[in-house]
């Protein structure tokens, strides 16, 4: 039905405010990289593109960096990278826009949103007023929070607030980030040789979305019981699997449907990519509902043979 792009929160107070008056359905796209469309969308479509990037606090040991919610993420990191500010270089080069990183909390390499998040601000859409969410307000889960459970499509996120490390301090405990320092020599590796390393490793396996189309991971890694993982370990005695806490362990899905013998396979214009299975990928051609029916297809396929209901970590509209 159309589009409207907005720059500010004012602009996008206006634009509430109109689907509001006229009763039309609507819906706020940051880059649209983590959403599957089954159908051509019926409503108006917000354009989020609310920029900027500003330190609003300057301390010895850290500091708060705001971003505007149409930010792109990978300009976000650059930028924290380049001026030296710890915390989110394993984030680099994840698509998608500022305002999607809390409400999926993003994650990578031993690192979530979570972990330098300090607040945001977003709009009510019905009553237009805005609010300061701290981080205990946002409920961060594994790719969750607030925002796509209770608070789903009340809030639109405007800025988002990073506190973010002085120091040298770099997060290597994730096992492809040391093979490739390792690889390059590099021993005491600073923030930028992590963002290197990670883009690297993203750049080998996961499809360029401006090049294959994908969402990035399209399930989630599932979260098990231990008991449910023996069993299944017992079966399958090469399974990974990631501790949660006590009682919990998680699996990753692209391991699951690679055994599936969906890796790389074709199934017409989509299929699961051949180096990452848990990536979706379109080949040119292939129509929103086509990507869905794919979907269920590793869904049933990994239910049967492993016992466990995968859930889509990208938003199906
Ligand atoms: N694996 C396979 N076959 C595959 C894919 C993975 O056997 O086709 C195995 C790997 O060998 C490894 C394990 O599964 O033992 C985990 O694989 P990987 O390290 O590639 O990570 P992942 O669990 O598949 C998650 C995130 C990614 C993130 C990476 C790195 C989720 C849903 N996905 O993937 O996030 O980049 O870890 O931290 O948690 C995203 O959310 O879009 C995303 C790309």
């Amino acid at each position: 039905m159309g589009t409207i792009t907005v720059e500010t929160e004012k602009e996008l107070k206006d634009a509430l405010e109109e689907v509001r008056n006229t009763g039309v359905l609507y819906m706020v796209l940051g880059g649209g990289s983590n959403v599957l469309l089954t159908k051509d969308y019926p409503g108006i479509v917000i354009l989020n593109r609310i920029k900027g990037i500003k330190l609003v606090e300057d301390a010895q040991e850290f500091v708060v960096v705001e971003a505007g919610s149409g930010e792109i993420w990978h300009h976000l990191v650059m930028y924290c990278v380049d001026h030296g500010f710890g915390g989110i270089e394993n984030l680099s080069l994840i698509p998608g826009r500022v305002g999607a990183a809390p409400i999926q909390n993003i994650g990578a390499y031993g690192v979530e949103l979570k972990d330098v998040f300090e607040s945001l601000t977003a709009i009510n859409t019905d009553t237009l007023e805005r609010k300061t969410f701290q981080k205990k307000d946002c409920e961060f889960g594994y790719r969750d929070s607030v925002f796509k459970r209770n608070l789903k499509n009340r809030y639109i996120i405007t800025s988002v607030r990073l506190k973010l490390k002085r120091s040298p301090e770099t997060n290597i405990s994730y096992g492809a980030i040391a093979a490739v320092l390792k690889e390059k020599n590099i021993i005491d590796p600073g923030i930028k040789d992590v963002s290197e390393a990670v883009i690297d490793i993203r750049s080998s396996k996961l499809p360029d979305p401006a090049v294959l189309g994908n969402s990035g991971s399209f399930f989630k890694n599932p979260v098990i019981k231990r008991e449910v993982y023996q069993k299944l370990h017992n079966r399958y005695p090469q399974l990974p699997c990631y501790n949660v806490d006590d009682n919990f362990v998680k699996v990753p899905a692209g391991w699951m449907i690679e055994q599936c013998g969906l890796k790389g396979k074709r199934f017409g214009e989509t299929g699961c990519h051949k180096d990452q299975a848990l990536v979706i990928v379109n080949y040119g051609n292939a129509t929103g509902k086509e990507i869905h029916e794919h979907a269920l297809r590793v869904i049933d396929l990994v239910n049967k043979k492993f016992g466990i209901q995968l859930e889509p970590e990208v938003n199906i509209i």
